[in-house]
């Protein structure tokens, strides 16, 4: 396709590749449980059937993405564990973790009613991730350590909080009565207060976490006219729990790590360096000052189009469902000052001054790439209601800094120019398949074309003049969404007044041209508290007088 002057944005994106012999971990983990347990009645400390639809997504992660090995998990937390050679998206942390989180939410989502055929769920979930590296199978092993130890100290100390709230104390006077117990303590607290032995008692899965991992089974397929068997190796998806998953012990057993990766493990290692944990804990952040873009993308949506029939080369519905994602995803992240859509992908723009997640990428990246893939898949059925899902919408994500306003302004006109030029070509495309051509006579005969025999192209192929300028502005123009006043005209005795409120709006506007962002300036205003703005304009009511 053509370059376009404003393609030089695309150096501002900087090169996140792991490289070996790190072995790649994608951490996950929900985004404010607390309040998403709440509102969902999670029986406490631990809801079996919530757990329970943690595993299955965690298992679909494994058995979608051929190269995560084993996964360990707990509460609202998982662990997923690449082989050490992995390729997968050419070891790109940013495409790797959102590729993660999207599928894993997705499936959450998806997956819920089977769990909880009771419970609606009542708003998107959405999930956090992070990538951790491990330099070597020792560091692999200090991971899984630490991660089983928080699972034994978190649910040792839940049980007992939970316990004694239910027995009738408030919860500050629990974590008093718990502050600086032991171990041993605890289990005795339990013991003698609750008649609760917690090893006996308490399930394993709560206590120890669960591990997910595929290993190798031989399946017979046929046999022979000897009668010997034709066996044929598959992959098979495992759940189990087990008290030191950091043990050698334990990994001899699978098929996961090799003899020579597995000889790197201590024999009884039982304490993480704290070195370790400060690097499984670092994050990196963008640079201060800068406006964020955090650019989404479908994943295979060729693929995903295609199975559920989507018009083409645009989908008015598919279009509006990734609109009415986008209009979520600004009213949960009040940083999101400016989003632009076109196709798979979308581009949310953060206010240059965001502290958002204090500007951790990954979390960033990760928390909006989650909770667009959960709206889009609990809010399919709105879209297309005669339609089933059949397969997991999932999506990518990347986030990139912009200096200045200009740079900004010219990376969402280079996402137009490429709207546009797509756009085009796509219309003419399938116009010349619909009149009879094949495929690659449709390519091979718009190869080289510019945009003005492209028009003449649409104009012959229709009979309309100007065909292209007849062509819904969505589609050629993409959309965009950003808060704006809306105002209302009330009648009272004392005349017509007005009342404003700020909401979301979805638009489909010139945004190359200055026109629309000397109409809209409170967008990239720099001095403009957007999340204040949005409060005071819509008081408490969602409607204030106007001034
Ligand atoms: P990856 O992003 O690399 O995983 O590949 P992809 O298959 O998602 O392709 P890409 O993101 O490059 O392009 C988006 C694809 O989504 C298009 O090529 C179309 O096949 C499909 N698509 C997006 N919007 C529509 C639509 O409105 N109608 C139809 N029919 N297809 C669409
Ligand atoms: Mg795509």
């Amino acid at each position: 396709m053509a370059n376009s002057k404003y393609e030089y944005v695309k150096s501002f994106e900087v090169e996140d590749e792991i490289m070996l012999p790190n072995t790649i971990i994608i951490h996950v983990h929900a985004r404010d449980f607390c309040r998403f347990s709440e509102v969902h009645e999670f029986e406490k400390p631990n809801d079996k059937k919530a757990s329970e639809l943690m595993n299955e997504c965690s298992k679909a992660v494994l058995e979608q993405f051929p190269d995560v090995i084993f996964s360990y998990g707990y509460s609202d937390e998982y662990s997923f564990i690449f082989r050490k050679e992995t390729k997968f998206y050419q070891r790109r942390g940013s495409k790797i973790l959102s590729l993660i989180a999207s599928f894993f939410t997705s499936t959450y989502v998806t997956k819920w009613g089977a769990l909880f055929p009771q419970k609606d769920l009542k708003y998107a979930p959405s999930f956090r991730a992070r990538v951790i590296c491990c330099a070597s199978m020792e560091v692999l092993q200090a991971y899984l350590l630490w991660r089983q130890y928080e699972c034994h100290t978190n649910n040792q100390y839940n049980t007992c909080l939970w316990q004694l709230i239910k027995s009738g104390k408030s919860k500050e006077e629990a974590q008093a009565t718990l502050r600086g117990s032991l171990k041993q303590d605890k289990n005795e607290l339990l013991y003698q207060c609750f008649n609760i032995n917690y090893k006996k008692d308490i399930p394993e899965m709560f206590r120890q976490g669960t591990c997910i991992l595929k290993t190798e089974v031989e399946d017979i397929v046929k046999y022979k006219d000897d009668g010997s068997p034709v066996t044929r190796t598959r992959r098979k998806v495992l759940t189990v729990h087990s008290e030191n998953i950091a043990s050698k012990r334990f990994w001899k057993e699978k098929s996961c790590l090799s003899k020579k990766e597995l000889d790197q493990f201590c024999d009884d290692l039982n304490k993480t360096r704290p070195e370790y944990v400060k690097s499984f804990q670092y994050e990196s952040r963008l640079m201060l000052s800068t406006w964020i873009v955090v650019r989404i993308d479908g994943c295979h949506f060729h693929r995903f189009s295609d199975v559920h029939e989507f018009e083409k080369p645009n989908d008015a519905q598919a279009l509006n469902l990734m609109n009415a994602c986008a209009v979520a995803v600004l009213e949960e992240f009040r940083d999101v000052v400016f989003a632009y859509g076109v196709s798979d992908e979308y581009s949310f723009v953060l206010k240059k001054d965001s502290q958002l997640y204090q500007r951790c990428a990954s979390e960033i990246v990760s928390s909006v790439v989650s909770f667009f893939s959960s709206t889009y898949t609990m809010s399919w059925n709105e879209f297309f209601p005669q339609k089933e899902m059949k397969h997991l919408p999932y999506f990518d994500g990347r986030a990139v800094c912009y200096p200045s306003i200009e740079i900004i302004k010219d990376y969402l006109a280079w996402r137009q120019v490429d709207c546009h030029i797509n756009n085009q070509y796509n219309t003419c495309f399938w116009l010349l398949v619909k009149s009879g051509k094949s495929k690659s006579d449709a390519q091979s005969y718009l190869k080289g074309t510019q945009t003005q025999e492209k028009n003449e192209l649409l104009d012959r192929l229709t009979g309309i003049i100007n065909y292209y300028n007849t062509l819904p502005p969505m589609f050629c123009l993409g959309s965009s969404v950003f808060w704006d006043k809306e105002t209302k005209r009330v009648d009272n005795e004392e005349g017509a007044t007005g009342k404003s409120r700020r909401i979301v709006v979805v638009g489909h506007c010139n945004i190359i041209e200055t026109g629309f962002w000397e109409a809209h300036p409170q967008i990239l205003d720099e001095k403009v508290d957007h999340f204040k703005a949005v409060q005071m304009a819509n008081g408490k009511n969602g409607w204030n007088d106007l001034p």
